[in-house]
Order: C-alpha cells, then sequence, then structure tokens
C-alpha cells in the first residue's frame, strides 16, 4: 500500500477504517494513528491532519511525524485534501481544484528534516512543488466520477488559525495566489524531502476575507465542506495512482 490521504477540516470521516495502526517516529506523535482503508482500487493510509477528534490547529500540527510515520509504512504518494478559502470568483464554495503552485506565507513551523542528525542537509528542488503525475490522476479520477475539478491555482499558504484580513487577500491576489489554505506547507515540501510524490484536492469553503459583503462564518464553512466532502470521496475512491 503505497498511496496516502491526509485529510483536514471536514474530512474526518470520509472512509471506512480497517485498522489503526500506531507508527514510532524520531520526531515524535504523528496527529492521530494512521488508518487503513480501502478504496476502489486498492488499499491506502488515512491521517486525520488535526487529529482525531479535530483540535489541533495549523501551526501545532507535527508535520515532520506525520509524514516520517507514512514513510515509514512504505507511503511514497500523499493526497493531501486542503479546505481553501477562494480569491477567484470563478471557484466558488464547493468547488473542487487541483493547484499547481503554492506560495509559502507560514513561520515558526518544523518545515524540513535537515534540521539535525538524522538527516543530511539537502536542498530539494521544489520549483513544481505538486507531483504532476498525482494531479493528473486526481484530475482523470474526478473525471471518471462526473465531478467538475478545476485544473491548476496558486495555493497561499497562511499562518492561521484566524482568517485573514480583506489587505493581506488583496496582497495575496498580487502575488499571484487564487486559493488560501493554512497547511499545505510545510508538508507539501517535507514529502519532497522524504522523496514522496504529493498533490492537494483543494475543496473551496468560502470566497476569502473582504471579497463578499457578509463576514466568513464558520458554521456556513461547516456546512459546505459537509456536502463537498461527498464529492471530495467519490474521487478519491475511483483514484488509480
Ligand atoms: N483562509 C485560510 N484558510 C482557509 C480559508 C480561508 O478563507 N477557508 C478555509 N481554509
Amino acid at each position: 500500500m503505497s498511496l496516502a490521504i491526509i485529510g483536514g477540516t471536514g474530512a474526518l470521516d470520509l472512509f471506512d477504517v480497517l485498522e489503526h495502526r500506531r507508527v514510532e517516529s524520531p520526531y515524535g506523535a504523528a496527529s492521530a494513528t494512521l488508518a487503513r482503508i480501502d478504496l476502489d482500487n486498492g488499499g491506502a493510509w488515512f491521517l486525520a491532519r488535526h487529529g482525531r477528534p479535530h483540535r489541533i490547529p495549523p501551526h501545532r500540527i507535527n508535520y515532520r511525524a506525520n509524514i516520517d510515520a507514512l514513510h515509514r509504512l512504505g507511503v511514497a504518494q500523499i493526497v493531501a485534501i486542503n479546505a481553501v478559502g477562494s480569491m477567484d470568483p470563478d471557484h466558488a464554495a464547493g468547488a473542487l481544484v487541483v493547484p499547481d503552485q503554492l506560495i509559502d506565507y507560514t513561520w515558526g513551523r518544523r518545515h524540513t528534516f535537515s534540521d539535525d542528525d538524522i538527516t543530511p542537509l539537502q536542498h530539494v528542488e521544489f520549483a513544481q512543488p505538486f507531483s504532476e503525475s498525482l494531479r493528473r490522476a486526481l484530475l482523470e479520477s474526478a473525471t471518471a466520477v462526473g465531478q467538475s475539478c478545476v485544473d491548476g491555482g496558486c495555493m497561499a499558504v497562511t499562518q492561521g488559525p484566524r482568517l485573514e484580513t480583506a489587505a493581506e487577500i488583496r496582497r495575496l491576489g498580487r502575488d499571484g495566489c487564487n486559493l488560501v489554505g493554512m497547511t499545505a506547507m510545510p508538508e507539501a515540501a517535507l514529502a519532497r524531502e522524504a522523496g514522496m510524490d504529493y498533490a492537494s484536492l483543494c475543496v473551496v469553503a468560502n470566497a476569502a476575507a473582504g471579497l463578499e459583503d457578509e463576514p466568513i462564518s464558520e458554521a456556513a464553512i461547516h456546512r459546505v465542506l459537509a456536502d463537498a466532502m461527498q464529492n471530495v470521496r467519490q474521487v478519491l475512491h475511483a483514484l488509480h495512482t
């Protein structure tokens, strides 16, 4: 089983769990036990990024332990589910997007394995932060199950847990971002350091701050995600990597 799914906000109970496995890592405890699941084309591991129950804020997730634990299980491909805000009026709440770029605005997170004596210093190539073959597999799977899914986008990864100011969102837009989330970094870079393929399936939960008259409501986000995650589940069930 070389595929893993890292589930974020709203994606805790998407799959039936066959077995829970606790994996020791020198980087500490992963967010949750690793859950073995069955997809249409074979088995996979599922990891609840914010813990089970959902409680770990984005800046306190032990991203290194999560990626290392998956690596120890022999995982070679990671699909991350990310709830995001959208700066693009064409990507409304509920839309699925497979981004091809990101900009990291996070700070203070343990963001590399090259930080101690365990891993030698490496400067990984990261021009394309997502695996193109895994991106294609996600888009093909979406087509196969009849879900529309946008190919490409640039995700800003912010520190959270608060949402952004309207001015911050305008700046992220000027920087070239059209999506904003809180957890793809350092996750994507650590996967690259560990030699694993990584792609993100984003679910638009809301229009980003300041773009609509109404303030962003957490309750509305959870309502959108509850519906959209059923579509995510279909896409991942049919995934062929
Ligand atoms: N900003 C950052 N992260 C998010 C948002 C947002 O508007 N919505 C869901 N995750």
